[in-house]
């Protein structure tokens, strides 16, 4: 086994309408790179950083809590130094500080043997994540480790459910260049929600879940809805309904915020209606003056991986 590994950290949408803090899936080309190479000096050090201004301090990095979190636990006979080639924008909605976090303790383990599995490595990327928002959640984490759709079933004792993914599902995101930060656009969320909501909710995380496992695309269509979070957090994206109606009509099965926002996602059936409706929303944001970019993007089944 070499003393260097070089991984692909990718980007996830957490929520996925009707799933708050519990559904999630992964995506493809949109990522971070990191190197992570054993060293005989203990202890974790983050020796680079490009493309975004982050803390070189592994305490204070999400990337070095994590690490450190494992590190701690297992007290290997050795170091790790951590390179980040910072491609997702944080604060951007599609699991930046997730990429990082998962991304460590991906890079150790492979180093060390492979002696963790996937949830135990979810466990302490949480460390991480906690960082950046203030609170333990894994719909991001989840799907970056195992990839496709994932459900959180319980966050302690940590479960995850992997779901399958349809064939033809194809995303499409929107990331408006302005920053929202996870811990505020969770302080604006009610702490009570009207039974009628939670019942809507719930049964559209269930049909969702009943879809993935059926390729039921009608069904998907009919689940993606966010009756509890969505009211509250569309005010903080400009023109997040006139997105939306665009990419519904140009053929999206669904549209919603991804995470915290404020990228937007949808799902289409096919590559070729993906596109469509990256156009449409693109039109949608051209007639503002606020810098956006789109992506159309496959669903990543493998989560992160070696390069
Ligand atoms: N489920 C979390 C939220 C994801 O929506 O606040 C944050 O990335």
């Amino acid at each position: 086994m070499s003393n260097e590994i070089k991984i692909f950290s990718p980007a996830t949408v957490a929520n996925v309408a009707c799933g708050f803090d519990v559904l999630g899936f992964c995506l493809d080309t949109i990522g971070d790179e990191m190197v992570i190479r054993k060293t005989e000096e203990k202890g974790i050090r983050i020796t680079k950083i490009e493309g975004y201004d982050l803390p070189f301090e592994a305490e204070n990095n999400v990337a070095g809590v994590s690490a450190l979190a494992m590190y701690n636990a297992l007290q290997p006979d050795c170091g790790f130094e951590i390179e980040i080639y910072k491609k997702i924008k944080p604060g951007s909605g599609i699991g930046s500080s997730s990429a990082s976090a998962a991304g460590s303790v991906f890079g150790m383990n492979a180093l060390l043997g492979y002696p963790l599995n996937k949830t135990e490595l979810t466990n302490f990327a949480m460390k991480g994540e906690a960082l950046a928002s203030k609170c333990e959640h894994a719909d991001n984490l989840a799907p970056a480790i195992f990839g496709g759709f994932t459900l959180v079933k319980s966050a302690s004792p940590l479960q995850i459910l992997e779901l399958p993914t349809p064939l033809d599902v194809f995303a499409t995101l929107i990331h408006p260049q302005i920053e929202i930060k996870t811990s505020e656009s969770r302080a604006i969320l009610p702490k009570d929600i009207p039974l009628s909501n939670a019942i809507a909710q719930w049964a559209n995380v269930g049909s969702l879940v009943h879809a993935l496992h059926t390729s039921d695309y009608d069904l998907i269509k009919e689940s993606l809805i966010d009756v509890v979070i969505e009211p509250y957090r569309k005010q903080l994206i400009p023109h997040f309904d006139d997105v939306k109606k665009a990419a519904l009509e140009a053929g999206a099965l669904g549209c919603a915020i991804s995470g915290s926002g404020p990228s937007i996602f949808m799902l289409s059936k096919s590559e070729a209606t993906a596109k469509a409706v990256e156009n449409a929303i693109r039109q949608v944001y051209s007639t503002t003056d606020i810098q956006f970019e789109t992506y159309v993007s496959k669903i990543n089944v493998e989560g992160i991986r070696v390069l």
